[in-house]
């Protein structure tokens, strides 16, 4: 068919001219929107079951519908299926390779519904597969934190604000902030879900249609929980993307400040962990370098994703009710986020595993800031000192140690006591970093049977998730 020509068009009834050529390819979503097949088919077989159902269709178009759809199911995944643009979308794509196929029954399959509630039903139920796969990748990354966490729930590291070491903390404890970020976007997206998987098949174009469709019938053979309550909001509500997207764009923040970190941490200066070479590339000038792309990269990601949250609040802010074309502009950036999702997090998933860990350079770091400088204030505390003038005595011991380039805990007694003759021998069991991180034993804090107590609850929850 040539472009421009209305003949095959399934709307072309009203109209005499041909549509213009660049409009026709400019109006076209059918490119990105035919990855929804799958979803179009289901619903179509489901509407027309529920046609039946109510006596709309006979039983033998019926039959003949959901047979059609099967083989042009089979086409599309076999490459054998010939998309057209002139036929704008994966909807009218379908149904008019439908009615090719079987001849007038394929012309009734359109009964009560419209491109409208259809667009919104198969966006539900695509969105509904993509969390469910999204949520697998994302607790594949959890449990992989909690290994990791488990195995390093004794190591020692400095623990960091301004990015100057401030207190020891376990690498366990470190990782596992990571995982409780993790563990919050999980239920996000749980919760997120719930929004999503309602049905508004069956709004029709927007106020609904004059058959005696039975909407409950439909929900339950598509798996949604229910079908929505507003025809008008049903066609032109995308909250439920924006929602998903808005869940998204909070993970790929959290990925990329763990991909700092890891940045930072895999450099020279750090030396903290090494990323395994399968997840690093080289420079094409400088033979010594091996980059931290991947970190690097989803660190990037997580801006465009945030990009796309920004795309589809600005896409829907004033839509008047209820369906407007504007809404064709919400796959590409809801399509974007979800594979730039379950990339960075399968990525991230695969990595975690693999990273060496440094933990003789984490200890010497965590020496290196006076890491331990409060827990002499806390001792001082404990002898009566009060916590302003502790503060004051360890700040002149730190100066010191400044200048002669030594920590606290290498300084002798006699040294230490010219500050205040509060200390006494006993100081260098919290001047250790041990002590200082078997001191901060409560639920939350780092000590390491904290530690592990922490990863236990979090395996409990993971199996209840
Ligand atoms: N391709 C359209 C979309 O993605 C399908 C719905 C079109 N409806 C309409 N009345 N033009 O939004």
């Amino acid at each position: 068919m040539a472009a421009g020509d209305t003949s095959n068009k399934l709307w072309a009834g009203r109209f005499t001219e041909p549509t213009d050529a660049f409009v026709e390819a400019f109006t076209a979503s059918v490119e990105f929107d035919q990855r929804m097949y799958k979803q179009d088919i289901a619903g179509s077989m489901a509407h027309a079951r529920m046609l039946a159902h109510i006596g709309v269709l006979s039983d033998s178009d019926r039959d003949a519908i959901v047979g059609g759809l099967q083989s042009i199911e089979k086409e599309i995944e076999t490459g054998e299926f010939e998309w057209s643009v002139a036929l704008e979308d994966v909807h009218m794509n379908i149904e008019a390779r439908l009615t090719e196929k079987i001849g007038i029954a394929g012309k009734k399959l359109h009964t009560g519904r419209s491109r409208n509630d259809q667009v919104a039903t198969d966006m539900r139920l695509y969105l509904r597969d993509a969390i469910d796969q999204i949520a697998i990748e994302l607790q594949r990354l959890q449990n992989a934190l909690l290994d990791v966490a488990a195995n390093e729930a004794e190591t020692v590291m400095p623990g960091f604000t301004h990015l100057q070491v401030a207190q020891p903390v376990t690498l366990g404890h470190h990782l596992m902030a990571w995982f409780e970020m993790l563990s919050r976007d999980y239920d996000r997206l749980k919760d997120c879900r719930k929004r999503v998987n309602v049905m508004p098949l069956g709004s029709a174009a927007l106020a609904g249609t004059s058959y005696p469709i039975d909407r409950a019938y439909t929900a339950e053979l598509l798996g949604f929980d229910a079908p929505t309550e507003n025809s008008l909001d049903s066609v032109s509500d995308r909250d439920f993307i924006i929602e998903f997207n808005a869940a998204a764009a909070l993970l790929m923040t959290h990925l990329s400040r763990f991909s700092e970190e890891l940045v930072v941490w895999s450099s020279a200066q750090f030396g903290f962990v090494e990323l395994s070479d399968s997840f690093c590339t080289g420079s094409s000038i400088m033979p010594q370098k091996k980059n931290p792309d991947v970190p690097e990269l989803v660190r990037g990601k997580a801006g465009r994703v945030t990009g796309n949250l920004i795309s589809l609040l600005m896409l829907m802010k004033a839509q008047p009710l209820a369906y407007n074309k504007d809404n064709q502009e919400d796959k590409e950036p809801l399509f974007d986020t979800i594979d730039t999702l379950r990339g960075s997090l399968k990525v991230f998933a695969d990595m975690i595993p693999a990273m060496a860990i440094n933990r003789e350079n984490m200890a010497k770091a965590a020496l290196q800031g006076f890491s331990t400088a409060t827990d002499l204030a806390d001792y001082l505390v404990r002898k009566g000192v009060a916590f302003r003038d502790a503060h004051e005595v360890v700040g002149k011991a730190v100066r010191l140690g400044v200048e002669q380039s030594k920590d606290l805990s290498e300084m002798t007694l006699d040294e230490l006591r010219r500050f205040s003759d509060a200390i006494e021998s006993d100081v260098f069991d919290v001047l250790t970093l041990e002590g200082s991180l078997a001191a901060r034993d409560h639920l939350g804090g780092t000590a390491p049977n904290q530690v592990r107590a922490a990863i236990k609850r979090a395996r409990a929850r993971m199996l209840s998730a």
